[in-house]
């Protein structure tokens, strides 16, 4: 038994996912009624966190719940339904990109179509957070205290291995972008030698010059 593994990776996306759904929201809401450029821009920006937030499900369904559920076998309920959770959130994804290939197509009834747009990522964004705090009461507790620092250290590792470079270089400048500057710095830290300045001198610059580029910057 260990106190206190260290969980800033996975709080960070929570944090990500907590910031980022409801943005889409308000940037949407800086677009120009048939900007169709600006609706592209968004949503490459939007699929750069929908590709962080199914890696962040997958590698929960597949590598964390199962060490919670081995420190904790009455779990085994809140696991199933985090799992399932998982699922009807993925529903609401493709709906929320449905809406916004119609806006990108420049539609004749384009505020009709952005309020329907508008209320899908709302209650995505509800869902999403009732979602985040039943882990956060449930499942945190068990991964920080019951579960050994060897076995939390190789769990990181799986986590880790998980990650394609080209996924890393894509996602990592979106998890930091906001992020507490300790926690930043530890994830910083923890990027291999050999790549962080391409974090810091390309990878990070490019991810800002298409924030710049969204509406409502
Ligand atoms: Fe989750
Ligand atoms: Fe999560």
């Amino acid at each position: 038994m260990s106190e206190g593994n260290d969980l800033t990776g996975f709080l960070i996306t929570h944090h990500l996912i907590r910031r980022v759904v409801p943005e889409l929201g308000s940037r949407l809401g800086h677009v120009g009624a048939g900007d169709a450029a600006a609706v592209e821009r968004l949503t490459q920006w939007w699929h750069i966190f929908t590709e962080i937030l199914e890696g962040h499900h997958a590698g929960e369904d597949r590598f964390v719940w199962p060490v919670a559920l081995a420190a904790d076998p009455g779990l085994i309920d809140i696991a199933q339904e985090l799992e399932s959770q998982h699922g009807r959130l993925d529903g609401h994804l493709e709906a929320i990109d449905e809406g916004l290939r119609t806006l990108a197509k420049g539609p004749a009834d384009w505020d009709a179509e952005l309020t329907a747009l508008l209320a899908r990522i709302d209650g995505f964004d509800a869902m999403m957070r009732d979602h985040l705090e039943l882990e956060e009461t449930r499942m945190v507790p068990v991964l920080e205290r019951d579960v050994s620092e060897q076995t939390f250290k190789a769990l990181s590792g799986q986590l880790a291995r998980n990650h394609s470079m080209d996924s890393f270089r894509r996602d990592l400048p979106m998890v930091l972008e906001m992020a507490d500057p300790n926690a930043r710095a530890a994830m910083i830290e923890r990027i291999p030698a050999a790549v962080r300045k391409d974090f810091v001198e390309s990878w990070e610059p490019q991810y800002r010059q298409l924030v710049a580029a969204l509406p409502g910057s």
